[in-house]
């Protein structure tokens, strides 16, 4: 490949980039050989904070493609017409290892999409999962450090993984999911992703539905056996990123039929009452058969980034970016991440993270936000202040012509705590399970359960139990096998 000449980073030609200036052949080096020292200052500052979670990742570009009508839930542009394309980033991840960690660990999966519309960036920052381990995010840090290594021995531990789920039923679900073939997919291309959340859409005439959003693989589910994915974390633990960069630039285009379960706030009530389920807990799912999955369109990953670095190491998704005809909803732990991810990369990336081509909007957008560190498209000569009457300071609802939520109760801190069903439906992913696939749970979770203290197994397995009593005695006989007996 023809190599241009060497310049400093202010583009002044390098005379020698091999040989620091000397004082003598042998002699102690000059202070005033810039370029030298301008190579190691720059060096010890390459790196940036990994990202408190989701820190391994692989990222691509796309087109989303609109198949279907949905105009009759939401204005949002990017749907306007079938036919219609939207350019779209995707980064996939996994969750609790850090920036050199294996790519086949059992873990969710992040699927993060950036929807690069003409209204303003859409961010949908989903996993692989449709629900999620817990309902609140005064939990998160807990749960995450958990999921991170012991603060002396600096090893991950099962003690305080399973300590933290048999203590919070609310988890079983996910872990349910996590401990089934699905927690070591074959790569990014061969899973399904999902929006996860319960979120809102608005259409022309201000009415709202709330939605969850599916994006189904075109690849075919396919996961690795917990064999293999240990072997493979050996061997080639960037295998996931391998998989994608090798499909997408052979030509292989990765997709995904985009899909939405819709309801009215009607509909939810009277599912809420039949079946005694909030429909904004995330750790519960919209079942298919009450909420049918309605197709809209194609998502396509269609070319590598050029730079790790700055395309996908530095991509900043939030899942407050949500464009006009679209909207957020009650569930507690979408509000807290509302805050959680703009606040993560003022820190991790900058104060003008969103100045960065991966993150920068791809239409016009003016405030009269100014300044700080790398501020690098500052508005120009335009003013800096807004006055009363500028436009855009016209209240409309919440936002975007959502109309207003009814609200319920008093402020106060509410413990759902034994008031909440946090059994049945983990029963019901255990009960889908084949035969074959049930044994591979038992199997997965007696692995790390036989290495934690008996009252921690004993906590978890009560939950097991109340879920399905089949799905307790199929653990217990596992565990059996490895040689811990429990009553
Ligand atoms: C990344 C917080 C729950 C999916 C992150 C980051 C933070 C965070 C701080 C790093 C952001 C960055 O540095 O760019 C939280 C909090 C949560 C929560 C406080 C709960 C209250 C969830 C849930 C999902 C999710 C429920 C999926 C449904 C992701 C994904 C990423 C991420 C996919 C990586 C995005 C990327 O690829 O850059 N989270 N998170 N998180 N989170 Fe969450």
């Amino acid at each position: 490949m023809h190599q241009p000449p060497i310049t400093t980073a202010s583009g002044i030609p390098v005379a020698d980039n091999q040989n620091s200036a000397s004082a003598g052949p042998r002699g102690p080096l000059l202070l005033q050989d810039f370029h030298l020292i301008e190579k190691l200052q720059h060096f010890n500052r390459e790196r940036i904070p990994e990202r408190v979670v989701h820190a391994k990742g692989s990222g691509a570009y796309g087109t989303f493609t609109v198949t279907h009508d949905i105009s009759r839930y939401t204005k949002a542009k990017l749907f306007a017409g079938v036919g219609k394309q939207t350019a779209t980033f995707v980064r996939f991840s996994t969750v609790g290892g850090e920036r050199g960690s294996a790519d086949t660990e059992r873990d969710p999966r992040g699927f993060a999409v950036r929807f690069y519309t003409e209204e303003g960036n859409w961010d949908l920052v989903g996993n692989n999962t449709p629900m999620f381990f817990i309902k609140d995010p005064i939990k998160f840090p807990d749960f995450v450090h958990t999921q991170k290594r012991d603060p002396q021995t600096n090893l991950k531990s099962a003690t305080m993984m399973f300590d933290f789920w048999s203590k919070a039923p609310e988890s079983l679900h996910q872990v349910t999911m996590l401990f089934s073939d699905r927690g070591t997919p074959d790569g990014y291309r061969h899973m399904d992703g999902f929006g996860s959340h319960t979120y809102s859409l608005i259409n022309a005439a201000g009415e709202k539905v709330y939605v969850k959003w599916h994006f189904k693989t075109r690849q075919g589910i396919r996961n690795l056996s917990a064999a293999e994915a240990a072997r493979l974390a050996g061997s080639d633990p960037d295998y996931a990123q391998r998989d994608l960069f090798g499909a997408i630039a052979d030509g292989r285009f990765p997709q995904w039929e985009v899909k939405l379960q819709v309801a009215t706030e009607q509909q939810l009530a009277e599912w809420e009452a039949r079946t005694g389920w909030n429909p904004f807990d995330l750790t519960k799912v919209w079942p298919h058969h009450d909420f049918p999955l309605l197709p809209v369109g194609v998502l396509e990953l269609n070319r590598n980034p050029d730079n790790y670095h700055a395309e996908v190491e530095q991509a900043a998704f939030s899942p407050a970016n949500a464009v006009p005809g679209m909207g957020y909803s009650p569930d507690k732990m979408l509000q807290g991440r509302l805050f959680a991810y703009h606040d993560a990369q003022l820190y991790r990336v900058g104060t003008n993270h969103q100045h960065l081509p991966v993150n920068a909007p791809r239409c016009p957008f003016h405030n009269h936000q100014r300044d700080g560190a790398m501020a690098i498209q500052n508005g120009g000569a335009a003013p800096n202040y807004a006055t009363v009457a500028a436009e855009g300071s016209h209240p409309s609802g919440l936002g975007h012509g959502e109309p207003a939520l009814a609200l319920h109760g008093g402020a106060g801190r509410y413990d759902g705590r034994g008031k909440e069903d946090d059994y049945t439906q983990a029963g019901n992913l255990f009960r889908l399970l084949p035969a074959q696939e049930r044994q591979n749970l038992f199997d997965n979770l007696a692995g790390p359960l036989s290495q934690v203290p008996q009252e921690i197994v004993q906590r978890q397995l009560a939950l097991f139990d109340r879920a399905d009593p089949a799905y307790g005695a199929g653990v217990r006989a596992a565990l059996k096998v490895k040689g811990v007996n429990i009553a």
